[in-house]
């Protein structure tokens, strides 16, 4: 089944999370041009997250979904609100959703875990999951270990629902690929950073837009492994031994990004930010992505 069939969408790509980054004007307009919209909960209260769902609802009536990293604290605060108004897609990271799934399935809400394994993934299927994102080391933010190219079919081939790729996606050619491997759809997140409607400081999106290849650079490890561009930041962080000392750095640092400050913020963004050259609406981003896959049948 094709990603659009199963979420009642028209493009099968979605605009994945980013923690503090992806609010209403950028779900909306995604979600609205026929991809799908996801909200980061990063930084909303239980209040917030109220008014932010209902500034995507005025601004479209398709389907759009909410993400919940679950390293936040206040969890437990923001699932009575999803449970009261529920949304299409919940897609969830970092941490255990057991808890709270089946409450969120009652109310008729799908849920997509976002795995970096196949350990995880057949767990999360078990679990009673929707479908699975399965994101490879490519992608920008935190990571696993595995790539795109290899952990996609290996998904595939493990579990019987659908399976969407992540990691490394910013055009078409990628698209093919993710149907090539089996995955009935995409995510990019990367693609959207350099979004008009995306609510980051210019000079966020201007280090995106003049990455290369080689521009990124892993952080950190295990629950803390994270990509992003390389500045004076990651060099510390690089060279730093001292736990304490990489935690101060750490900590705070993406907000300190979105606000613009080059050297002490993390950049996070895929390796494919080289591939990615202007800032373009929303809208345009998806039109452009879908331009050239064929669709599978
Ligand atoms: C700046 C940034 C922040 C992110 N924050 C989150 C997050 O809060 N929750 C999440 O599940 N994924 C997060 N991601 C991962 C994306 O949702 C998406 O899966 C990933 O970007 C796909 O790989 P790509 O960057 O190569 O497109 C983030 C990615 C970026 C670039």
């Amino acid at each position: 089944m094709l990603l659009s069939d199963l979420l009642s969408i028209k493009y099968p790509i979605i605009q994945g999370s980013m923690a503090g980054i992806s609010r209403a004007p950028l779900v909306s307009a995604v979600s609205e041009a026929g991809g799908l919209g996801v909200l980061t909960t990063v930084g909303l209260t239980a209040e917030t997250l109220r008014s932010q769902l209902a500034a995507v609802r005025a601004a479209t009536t398709k389907p759009f979904g909410v993400n919940l990293m679950l390293q936040q604290t206040n969890i437990a605060d923001l699932i009575p609100v999803l449970r009261g108004e529920p949304v299409p897609v919940v897609f969830t990271g970092a941490g255990n959703p057991a808890s709270f799934m089946p409450d969120l399935l009652a109310v008729g809400t799908k849920v997509i875990p976002v795995i970096p394994n196949v350990k995880i993934a057949v767990k999360m299927m078990n679990l009673g999951a929707t479908a699975v994102v399965a994101e490879g080391m490519e992608s920008g933010g935190h990571i696993g270990t595995e790539t795109t190219l290899s952990l996609v079919p290996q998904v595939v081939a493990a579990i019987p629902i659908p399976v969407i790729a992540a990691g490394g996606i910013a055009t078409s050619a990628g698209i093919n690929a993710a149907f090539a491997l089996g995955a009935c759809g995409v995510q990019a997140g990367t693609a959207f950073l350099v979004a008009e409607e995306t609510p980051i400081s210019p000079k966020y999106k201007q280090l995106v837009i003049d990455a290369t290849d080689t521009s990124t650079v892993v952080t950190g490890q295990g629950a803390n492994r994270v990509r992003s561009l390389k500045t004076p930041l990651t060099t510390e962080l690089l060279t730093t031994t001292d736990e304490t000392t990489f935690t101060q750095l750490a900590t705070g640092s993406l907000d300190r990004a979105i606000a613009g400050d080059v050297d002490h913020g993390s950049f996070m963004a895929g390796q494919i930010a080289g591939a990615i050259n202007r800032i373009l609406p929303a809208g345009e981003i998806i039109t452009n992505l879908w331009r050239g896959v064929t669709k599978p049948v």
